[in-house]
């Protein structure tokens, strides 16, 4: 992890810091990646993005809840929000963190609730994805992923593998035996060296490994990166390899390389923006200042702009 990144990590985490963006956070630039903090606003994004050619996959956000009420609630508004996308009509999945539905609480209780949501993503032929978030929870969220891909089938739930983790290349070859619908991304939290691969040389190599043997096993593969050497290497790749263009997409996050969404759109390709909402944009906020600290230049920038 590069000593930038780091330190952002380490003063996001004080908790006088947290205080104030939260306060002030929205209006100062988090609204770059936040598509909105109540659904109506945020309805009103995904039809643009829909418009424009792009598919979403919306992320209420919010992680590490602590008490069994939190993580309810946070259940319930994954269930409406496949209501919502049916009602209104508009291309978009489900993106979530188990540690919002009460991983850390009790994992059957996490369990039931993932169940709920996959149910329902199912009742409205619809997909939920489950982000994966740090290293002590890999091993917890494999097993509810695969349990429920057992029950629920791979048209309906998928997983995040992230390319940073040694474990990954094994993870890939396992669910691709079950046929597992993966999105592959770098990884964003900080990891200690004795399970993630510290240079970003080897998490790059690494995760062109992990989505050719993804693709190569006929699974269909996310691409979710803003790296444009990664982008073209897998459109080089699946045209070699005569992989359609039905087996992958590429994702990217909401407001981070806009135009080259819509480029690669326009190009044929499909594109999910990883759309995010809602009142708890903290954590998530500050991962994006961490990977790439000259985003903290639009906050500034924005204090100045009316
Ligand atoms: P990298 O950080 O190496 O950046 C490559 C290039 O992309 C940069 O040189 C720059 O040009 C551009 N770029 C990257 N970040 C930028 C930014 N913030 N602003 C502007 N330009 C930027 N992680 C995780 O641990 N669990 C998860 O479930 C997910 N889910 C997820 C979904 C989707 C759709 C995406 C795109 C990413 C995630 N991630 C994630 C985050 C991921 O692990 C990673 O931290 C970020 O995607 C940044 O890595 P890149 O692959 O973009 O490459």
């Amino acid at each position: 992890m590069s000593i930038a990144r780091k330190a952002v990590l380490t003063v996001t985490a004080n908790p006088l810091v947290t205080k104030l963006v939260s306060k002030y956070g929205m209006k100062l630039g988090a609204s770059r990646f936040v598509a909105g903090e109540n659904m109506a606003d945020t309805i009103r994004k995904v039809k643009e993005l829909n418009r424009e050619g792009l598919v979403v996959t919306l992320d209420l956000l919010g992680e590490s809840v602590t008490t069994r009420d939190e993580a309810t609630a946070a259940t319930q508004a994954a269930v409406d929000s496949f209501e919502v996308i049916r009602e209104e009509g508009v291309d978009s999945n489900v993106s979530v963190k188990l540690t919002q539905l009460g991983l850390d609480i009790d994992f059957d209780f996490c369990l039931e609730n993932m169940d709920r949501i996959a149910a329902k993503a199912k009742e409205t032929d619809n997909f939920v994805r489950i982000d994966m978030e740090d290293s002590p929870r890999v091993e917890a969220t494999m097993e509810i992923f695969k349990k429920l891909l057992a029950k629920y089938g791979k048209k309906h739930i998928g997983l995040v593998i992230q390319s940073y983790l040694y474990r990954s290349e094994k993870d890939v070859e396992e669910l691709g035996e079950l046929g597992a619908n993966l999105r592959i991304v770098k990884g964003a939290y900080k990891e200690p060296k004795d399970v993630a691969y510290p240079d970003k040389k080897d998490v790059d190599e690494n995760y062109l490994r992990l989505v050719e043997t993804h693709l190569k096993n006929g699974c269909y593969t996310a691409v979710a990166t803003h790296d444009e050497n990664i982008i073209q290497w897998t459109k080089n790749f699946v045209q070699e390899h005569n992989i359609p263009n039905d087996q992958f997409e590429f994702q990217m996050l909401f407001g981070i390389r806009e135009t080259r969404q819509r480029e690669l759109a326009k190009e044929g390709y499909k594109v999910r923006v990883y759309t995010p909402y809602g009142k708890d944009w903290y954590p998530y906020f500050s991962r994006r200042i961490a990977e790439r600290p000259a985003n903290a230049l639009f906050v500034l920038k924005s204090l100045f702009q009316k």
